[in-house]
């Protein structure tokens, strides 16, 4: 193993916890959320103690820290992408990124009276908006929303058995008509990897936006925003060891600047008079209100943690885990993975079904021996329409799980299969 994931979990304190009747906790729920470090807690925690202020406005020395608290937690995370602080947008979380960019397209195609549109980001009848057949709903309807209130349509690219993108008929499904491509870059049900820089290419060869959703790459694995060519990136802070409460939207400098507005108020304008106002330049124009100032602190000084681990060493320790997972898993009788079943090009999300056993009876087999995981549809309902099923069990691991914490989850599924005669 690649991390030293005993000394690890030491920065978890969640992770000493028993649930159910003094069981060890066995955390393979982290494609939902990741457990926090001492550091994060701390770091928020120390913020509120020291110099917690309204950031942006007051004329005193605690203002003047929480700015610079907000500020140096935004250059942190900008640079964990690659990117620079003025590319980075705070959200409350991922779902208002994907939000804020969909609205920047209605609310540029709906006349409001505020001049002149940038026409990268007016849609209607004849247009077309690409997604995926494996997007999270937060990827897929705000797009539909688009569609509806503007006449644009939406179009996908399929998915195949394997869990895999159908790009056979990449260049009909992207094609002159397409204004937005918005895909996910590692499936949260499937845990697929996709090829986001060849889709990405493909929409600016026709002219499009392309936009990432990294909630389940960022934690995992190094990201770039540059070698992935998108121009937009939304992802959260608590699936990557911070805390709820933030998320961001990185965009390419030209892009944010030709966006409007999402939600507006104080703090994101330029002038303001009785009839009308003026915006902010990016990333303010998109901040109104109270920003989640502790929040920020949290999520970069979770940044720092993992920079710390190492992103490929992070990569490289879920890959093998996954790779355990997925070879004895294949192996189970009436165990069926959805979802790519090697370990190429994916990451350490697994969905299954098990053969006449409802996903939730398993989910709480798994919960009575301690081990947390997530089932359901996974908020990607169409995805288990694809395969058939109601349902899966899903279990992702992360930086504090070992073959350990595997070994037990497949007990406890053996044992489901063992009570319910499946
Ligand atoms: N999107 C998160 C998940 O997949 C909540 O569980």
């Amino acid at each position: 193993m690649t991390i030293d994931v005993d000394k690890v979990r030491e920065d978890f304190p969640i992770l000493d916890r028993t649930v159910r009747d003094q069981r060890r906790l066995v955390y393979l729920d982290s494609a939902a959320t990741s457990q926090k470090p001492i550091e994060v807690l701390e770091a928020e925690a120390e913020y509120y103690r020291t110099c917690n202020a309204a950031v942006h406005r007051g004329a005193h020395q605690l203002a003047e820290e929480a700015t610079d608290a907000y500020e140096s937690a935004r250059a942190r995370l900008a640079a964990f992408v690659g990117a620079t602080p003025d590319q980075l947008v705070f959200t409350k979380n991922a779902t208002e990124s994907l939000n804020l960019a969909a609205y920047a397209f209605t609310n540029s195609s709906v006349p409001h009276g505020q001049g002149d549109a940038d026409p990268r980001f007016v849609v209607g009848p004849g247009d077309t908006i690409v997604v995926t057949q494996m997007e999270h709903h937060a990827n897929l309807v705000p797009w539909q929303e688009v569609c509806a209130r503007t006449g644009a349509t939406l179009r996908w690219l399929g998915v195949d058995d394997d869990g895999r993108l159908e790009l056979d008929d990449l260049d009909r499904v992207i094609d002159e008509t397409t204004r937005v491509v918005s895909v996910v870059h590692q499936s949260n049900i499937l845990g697929t990897l996709n090829p986001v820089r060849l889709l990405m290419d493909r929409a600016h060869e026709v002219g499009a936006i392309g936009i990432v959703d990294a909630c389940q790459s960022v934690p995992h694995q190094h990201v770039d925003v540059h070698e992935l060519g998108a121009d937009l990136m939304a992802w959260s802070g608590h699936k990557m060891l911070g805390p709820t409460g933030i998320g961001m939207l990185w965009g390419r400098p030209d892009v944010l600047e030709g966006m409007p507005p999402f939600i507006t108020g104080g703090s994101m304008i330029e002038t303001v008079f009785m009839d009308h106002s003026t915006f902010a330049a990016p990333p303010k124009r998109f901040e109104a209100g109270t920003p989640m100032v502790a929040q920020a602190v949290g999520a970069a000084a979770g940044a720092a943690y993992l920079e710390r681990l190492g992103m490929d060493d992070v990569a490289e320790h879920e890959h093998q885990l996954t790779g355990y997972a997925l070879e004895r898993l294949r192996a189970m009788p009436g165990v069926r993975i959805i979802g790519p079943s090697d370990n190429h090009e994916r990451g350490s999300a697994i969905s299954f079904v098990v053969d006449g056993i409802h996903a939730h009876d398993v989910g709480q087999f798994l919960d009575d021996r301690g081990v947390a995981v997530r089932v359901g549809h996974h908020c990607a309902w169409p995805t288990c329409r694809r395969f058939g099923v109601p349902a899966t069990t899903r279990m992702s691991s992360y930086i504090y799980n070992d073959t350990a914490d595997i070994d037990v989850a497949l007990d406890a599924i053996r044992a489901a299969q063992d009570f319910f005669g499946a």
